[in-house]
């Protein structure tokens, strides 16, 4: 971890998983940042592959910004890196909405990664269950993974400020999904299409990593991670990663309701 990226302070929630909080919001990307070309870089000294899968929303864009700099792109084995998404709007790849659109402009098409292994939802089939079923075929195909689980090396997720992550929304039944690794749902909250991986996909991960911002999002990440368990209504517990490890990167501000359980680790 780069001097610029250190957390001012460590909290441990044992299951729910360890807090690195930082002091604002570009400390977080460039924390964000680093972790993404110390895993990539790792899984494929190990494995010969890093598979990641991004998360959408506006949290990561200034991340991907500095993985497309100097300071971070050429740390990343960009031609061994294959890149899905934890889910996507039903949108066509132009739409400033389009989570694949965002990362593309934003620092996909200024890295050498080969595009062959950019792996974005379908969002121009006919429907979104068609979608849903062939993202699912992709996932296996590029995994060689006939009837597993995918596990990607690295999982970066968002939470809104009404605790869903992903496009596991309170109240939707992708929430229990148990089977299928990718599930198309109307959101009803939204009024939208939305298409996500599925609890088992997202939980396979080695490292499945929040990245949350602002203090709009403190009373929802307090409640998440001290609160009682209450998945329908705050879908980013049902994160927990079956062998894998579970970490929240946090700016303050998004940190400022947490009272720590287990006191702090450091800090
Ligand atoms: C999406 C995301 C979603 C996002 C959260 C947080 O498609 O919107 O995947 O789960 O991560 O809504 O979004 P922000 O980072 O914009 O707060």
């Amino acid at each position: 971890m780069t001097e610029t990226s250190r957390p001012v302070q460590e909290l441990d929630y044992g299951p729910r998983g360890r807090v690195h909080i930082f002091a604002d919001a570009e400390a977080l990307a460039a924390a964000a940042a680093d972790t993404f070309a110390e895993i990539t870089s790792a899984a494929v000294t190990t494995r010969g592959r890093a598979y990641v899968a991004l998360s959408g929303g506006s949290t990561p864009k200034r991340m991907g910004e500095m993985l497309a700099t100097k300071l971070f792109r050429d740390r990343i084995p960009w031609e061994s890196v294959e890149v899905f998404w934890g889910d996507e709007r039903w949108v066509p790849e132009e739409s400033s909405e389009s989570n694949s659109g965002v990362a593309k402009r934003a620092f996909l098409d200024q890295v050498p990664i080969p595009p062959s292994r950019v792996n974005p939802f379908p969002t121009t089939v006919p429907d979104p269950e068609t979608a849903a079923i062939m993202y699912a075929t992709q996932l296996r195909t590029v995994f060689g993974e006939t009837d597993g689980v995918p596990r990607f090396d690295l999982v970066l997720l968002g939470m809104g400020d009404d605790g869903h992550t992903a496009s596991l929304f309170p109240g939707t039944a992708a929430i229990h999904e148990t089977e299928a690794l990718v599930v198309a749902h109307l959101v009803p909250k939204l009024g939208a299409t939305r298409l996500t991986l599925t609890p088992p996909v997202l939980n396979a991960g080695r490292e499945v990593i929040f990245l949350v911002g602002g203090g709009g999002k403190a009373e929802t990440l307090a409640a998440v991670l001290e609160g009682p368990e209450k998945v329908d209504e705050l879908p980013s517990q049902v994160i927990r990663p079956t062998d894998g490890r579970l970490t929240w990167l946090v700016d303050c501000a998004a940190a400022a309701r947490l009272t720590p359980l287990s006191g702090a680790i450091s800090g």
